[in-house]
């Protein structure tokens, strides 16, 4: 029997999933690790840490299998973080990672030299301040002793790789993240290298997804216990791997995603740009093909946050029930799901969450529903943006801790207008880089033909007599933000001066 070993190197842990040929997860395991925040807006993470983690769960995976019934590694992992290596290939400084947001002057400064449509022709995206080159910008600016001695980049997931085989390689849509990439033809930009000024011997070899990029070296297989000569792929950043373990490989399937973030992924077999960059447009884990995709912060978080403030300690499926007792509309109370500002549709980090149109006839189970409604709406929002390009869906895949709950995937049935359907694949990216795995080692001939032997369906939630409340009600939600815009951005500097 074959298996195939997806790594995904995590914001906080460093997941296994062992899986057999079949697609069956036969092992997963998750080791933690903290990361820190030095500063207000700041977030870094120590690699040795990564490979620390990552090292015990291949011990992990290693006890339930043989090394040499492993036929191919696959590694995923957060996006856009910034790793710095000398010429020895010791680590420079720790990781400032992709939901740090210390760069906004370097973004600025590097719009204003490139000019802000050339970097989103080139990049598919503007210029966010967690993506990686700012952050490279950051530090030749702070700490010029760290810069003098920079020999490479790498990120995250691939200074994993680096560590397991001695070889400097990415995969296109992880460095897609970096904004540095030529994304329409998946090339380093040597525009924004030059705007950037960053050299090119720094950066790492890149290649397609599902390419057998590395190998499993001597000292990688005697940490941690794989036979050196393994294949590893090249895998992908952490929404595109997760996106291949649910199938999202070809052009009309459109995924919603209800983790403590909200992603709507779409792929695309062109490259397209959503014209004021409010979705991200990135290399898919497919070979020549893309993907959009828009990020919407607190989806499934905030619901967490209801049920820990609001909750009165009751658990998510008594807050369903008692959501479920409200009309759908909750009798005209709409919530903002803002509560960490927002990325997609709305890129304001001053934007706050809030109920509006409370009244007397209005209970807890009225919230609870408007919570839920409100995240809908904000996922329909990225969907609009993607109908906008173009991008049509018979079917919304719906995948994360929020899709769990019935009542929850059937008002995204009613907002979408769409059938939601539900799939096998719950252990997330890791699956997703196991799946490119097996294409790099043979064991399938292609990212569709993996997925077309490893991703069932197993339910769909057509949309039903609330579809019509809801479609009446949208226009209003999406009237909300902008009439409050201006009311956040003065509160923010309200805020600001008196804390
Ligand atoms: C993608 C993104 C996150 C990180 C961490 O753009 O910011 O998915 O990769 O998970």
């Amino acid at each position: 029997m074959e298996y195939l070993l997806g790594i995904d190197v995590g914001t906080s842990s460093a997941k296994a999933v062992l899986m057999d040929a079949s697609g069956k997860p036969v092992h997963a395991v998750a080791p933690e690790y903290a990361f820190s925040t030095p500063k207000p807006n700041w977030a870094e993470s120590d690699p040795s840490d990564w490979w620390e983690a990552t090292v015990s769960a291949i011990r992990s995976v290693l006890e339930v299998v043989s090394a040499d019934a492993i036929a191919g590694v696959g590694l995923t992992g957060q996006m856009h973080g910034l790793v710095l290596l000398d010429r020895d290939g010791s680590v420079l400084r720790p990781c400032i990672m992709w939901n740090d947001q210390r760069t906004a002057a370097e973004c600025g400064a590097l719009t204003r030299a490139i000019g802000a449509e050339r970097v989103l022709q080139l990049t598919g995206n503007p210029l966010l301040p967690g993506f990686t080159a700012p952050k490279v910008v950051w530090v030749r600016e702070n700490e010029p002793e760290v810069y003098a001695r920079i020999a490479r980049i790498l990120l995250p997931k691939d200074y994993v790789r680096y560590r397991l085989s001695g070889a400097y390689c990415t995969d296109v849509s992880d460095a897609s993240g970096m904004a540095l990439l030529d994304v329409a033809n998946r090339t380093w930009s040597e525009e924004m290298l030059a705007g950037a000024e960053i050299p090119l011997a720094w950066l790492p070899e890149l290649t397609e997804s599902p390419v057998a990029s590395a190998r499993v070296s001597e000292e990688g297989a005697r940490a941690t216990g794989l036979l050196a000569g393994t294949p590893i792929a090249a895998g992908g950043g952490d929404q595109a791997a997760q996106a291949v373990g649910c199938g999202i490989v070809r052009e009309g399937v459109i995924s919603a995603t209800l983790g403590t973030s909200g992603v709507i992924f779409a792929h695309s077999d062109s490259y397209r740009v959503e014209p004021e960059g409010r979705l991200h447009a990135f290399c898919h884990a497919v070979p020549g093909k893309w993907h959009l995709m828009g990020v919407m912060l607190s989806a499934a978080g905030s619901y967490q946050w209801y049920r820990n403030t609001l909750g009165g300690g009751a658990g998510y499926p008594e807050l369903d029930a008692e959501a479920a007792r409200a009309p759908a509309g909750a009798e005209g109370l709409f919530f903002l799901p803002y509560l960490s500002g927002e990325r997609m549709p709305h890129p304001d980090p001053d934007a706050r969450g809030a109920f509006i149109g409370l009244s007397l006839r209005h209970g807890r189970e009225h919230m609870t529903r408007a919570v839920l409604e409100g995240v809908c709406y904000g996922m329909r929002d990225g969907l609009e943006l993607m109908r906008a390009l173009g991008l049509r869906s018979k079917e919304i895949i719906a995948s994360g801790g929020g899709a769990r709950s019935p009542l929850w995937r059937q008002m995204l049935a009613d907002t979408f207008e769409t059938c939601v359907v539900t799939v096998n694949a719950t252990e997330g990216a890791a699956y997703g880089a196991a799946v490119l795995a097996g294409v790099a080692a043979g064991v399938y001939d292609s990212v569709e033909e993996a997925c077309a032997t490893t991703v069932r369906t197993t339910g769909d939630t057509d949309p039903g007599a609330d579809a019509a409340v809801y479609r009446t009600l949208y226009p209003h939600y999406r009237a909300l933000y902008p009439a409050l815009r201006d009311v956040f951005r003065e509160i923010a500097g309200t805020v600001e001066s008196s804390v």
